[in-house]
């Protein structure tokens, strides 16, 4: 299998639009979860090299109404003719899950080939998002933070935790898609698992009042929100300073993040941070009974 996995992870490279980009599609144990997970089926498509042109993973969680079949995908980019074949193999196994099943594709290196694939086979696209990347290596470059008067900056705290709750629900209020967790659901999320790192994470509050705050991972900034009252003073601009320096001085070279492409504010504040594109991703989903004819 580790020889499988190693032709796989060659792929999942040479299918990277930007050589020198990064995407989870080239993280190894991403691949080992989605390509060799438990109840995954995969097919490998094989060139006269010996190298893959492309392969696919298919994987089913649950049944009937609440199931879910999980599919990825990668081809070789001059081996696009591949699909054929590997469409029809990944349509046979979603057949399997019945005609009401949820299908959900994801792509972590997003192409417009890619989309345009999935879109003739049925699929809308609902999430997409670009992945970018700060090189924290240039220590000379390392910024001051400059905090707008009256900040105090609070370490990760429970208090710390309940005021970035208040200031996540008011920033994240009119995005597309906020989910409206409770704030256990959302602390559970962001900051339940091993590597949420609350030493690089913080709050800010403006006069006393809750106005911003960043929550980061290991190498990753999670979330970071503003409250509309609150915008455009540069407190963003300070969380995020503030938070890759910390990491910095942990050893972090590369700290990372995603965005949606429907997030214009976002963009700019990242752009104007210094972070660049690294690369994107995208989400698809269908019912499982095709919209299309696959006719192979
Ligand atoms: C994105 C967000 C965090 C920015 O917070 P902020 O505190 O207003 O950002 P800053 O004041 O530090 O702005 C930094 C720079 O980003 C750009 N920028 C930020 N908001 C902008 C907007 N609405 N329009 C245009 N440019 C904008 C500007 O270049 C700005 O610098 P300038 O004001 O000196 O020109 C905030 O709008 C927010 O919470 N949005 C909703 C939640 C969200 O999308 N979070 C990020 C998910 S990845």
């Amino acid at each position: 299998m580790a020889s499988e996995l190693a032709r796989i992870l060659e792929l999942a490279q040479a299918q990277l639009p930007d050589p020198a980009g990064w995407s989870l599609v080239v993280d190894p144990s991403w691949l080992d979860r989605l390509y060799f997970g438990p109840g995954v089926s995969r097919m490998a498509q094989a060139l006269p090299t010996g190298e893959l042109g492309g392969s696919a993973a298919v994987s089913l969680d649950g049944s009937g109404d609440g199931g879910v079949i999980t599919v990825t995908s990668m081809l070789r980019p001059g081996f696009e003719d591949l699909w054929t074949t590997q469409r029809a193999w990944i349509e046979r196994q979603i057949a399997d899950g019945g005609s009401t099943i949820r299908v959900r594709v994801v792509s972590e290196c997003l192409t417009d080939g890619e989309t345009g694939r999935w879109a003739a086979a049925g699929f809308d696209l609902v999430l997409e998002e670009l992945a970018l990347e700060r090189d924290l290596s240039d220590t000379e470059g390392s910024p001051e933070v400059r905090w707008p008067a009256g900040s105090t900056v609070l370490d990760w705290s429970d208090s710390a935790a309940a005021a970035s709750f208040e200031v996540c629900e008011a920033a994240f209020r009119d995005r597309p898609g906020f989910p409206g967790w409770s704030r256990s659901e959302w602390l559970e999320r962001l900051t339940g698992d091993a590597d949420f790192v609350p030493e690089t994470s913080v709050c800010a509050l403006l006069d006393g009042v809750p106005a911003g705050f960043v929550i980061c991972s290991r190498g990753w900034v999670d979330q970071v929100g503003v409250a509309p009252a609150h915008r455009r003073i540069g407190l963003a601009t300070a969380l995020v300073t503030e938070a890759t320096c910390r990491m910095r001085a942990a050893g972090t070279r590369v700290a990372r993040l995603h965005v949606n492409v429907n997030n214009p504010e976002a963009r700019t504040t990242w752009r104007h941070l210094g972070w660049r594109e690294s690369g994107r991703r995208g989400r698809f989903e269908r019912l499982g009974t095709p919209k299309v004819d696959c006719t192979v």
